[in-house]
């Protein structure tokens, strides 16, 4: 069913540089986003992975990742592909702001820096929502810790999303851990609660209900 469907997936942390050897980045491993990917390859569908700064071995072929670093590097790597793909699904937790300036050279000590001034960056899921065609598929994901039904349901309208998977913050769940515990909102059905599972399993079951929006 997903053999020869092209699949566009962000995956990993961003960087965001204040100088050439510091950055703001955040705890995400890519361990969700490569246990999809891992399962969507099994089905022998289209991979284009565009991947932050990870630290695990994918099973699936190096040609189909495409590696950055900052987000907004992501979001030009992911423009190239937004109208030749099937799905896009947005694993990725990129950085919402990055410092409005970047040092040429180490920034020193005694240098006097008080405050950072950030900007935003762009919403990489919310412009391929503005841009999508009728027949493409858009999978995002959120943390979510109070009101989840209605914060999930105006992320999805907002990003034009088809389905949201919504993460669980609490301990050995979510980031970093082998585990996931997920609900998953389908645009006008009810929300699912899944129990704790490997992150593998939870990338089937996640897998499972983008086949059936197709
Ligand atoms: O708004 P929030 O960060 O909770 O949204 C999360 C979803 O949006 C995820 O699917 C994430 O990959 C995507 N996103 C994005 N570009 C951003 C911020 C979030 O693609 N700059």
């Amino acid at each position: 069913m997903l053999k020869g469907k092209k699949i566009l997936l962000t995956v990993g942390p961003t960087r965001e540089y204040l100088d050439p050897v510091r950055f703001i980045t955040n705890e995400s491993s890519g361990k969700m986003g490569f246990a999809i990917a891992e399962e969507l390859h099994k089905e022998n569908a289209e991979l284009i992975i565009v991947c932050g700064p990870v630290n695990i071995q994918p099973k699936v072929p190096d040609r189909n990742i495409k590696k950055i670093t900052t987000a907004l590097e992501m979001y030009e790597e992911c423009q190239k592909h937004f109208s030749d793909v099937d799905i896009a699904i947005f694993t990725a937790a990129v950085a919402d702001y990055r410092p409005k300036h970047q040092a040429n050279s180490k920034i020193k000590k005694d240098g006097n820096i008080a405050t950072v001034e950030f900007v935003k960056n762009p919403d990489i899921a919310a412009e391929f929502g503005k841009i999508k065609m009728p027949h493409q598929i858009s999978v995002g994901f959120a943390l979510e810790t109070d009101n989840v039904i209605e914060n999930a349901q105006e992320k999805l309208t907002k990003k034009g999303f088809d389905m949201i998977v919504i993460n669980s913050p609490n301990h050995g769940e979510g980031f970093g851990y082998d585990t996931n515990k997920v609900s998953i909102l389908i645009n006008g059905q009810n929300i699912k609660d899944y129990p704790l599972k490997s992150k593998s399993e939870v990338a089937k079951d996640i897998v499972d209900k983008i086949k059936s929006l197709l």
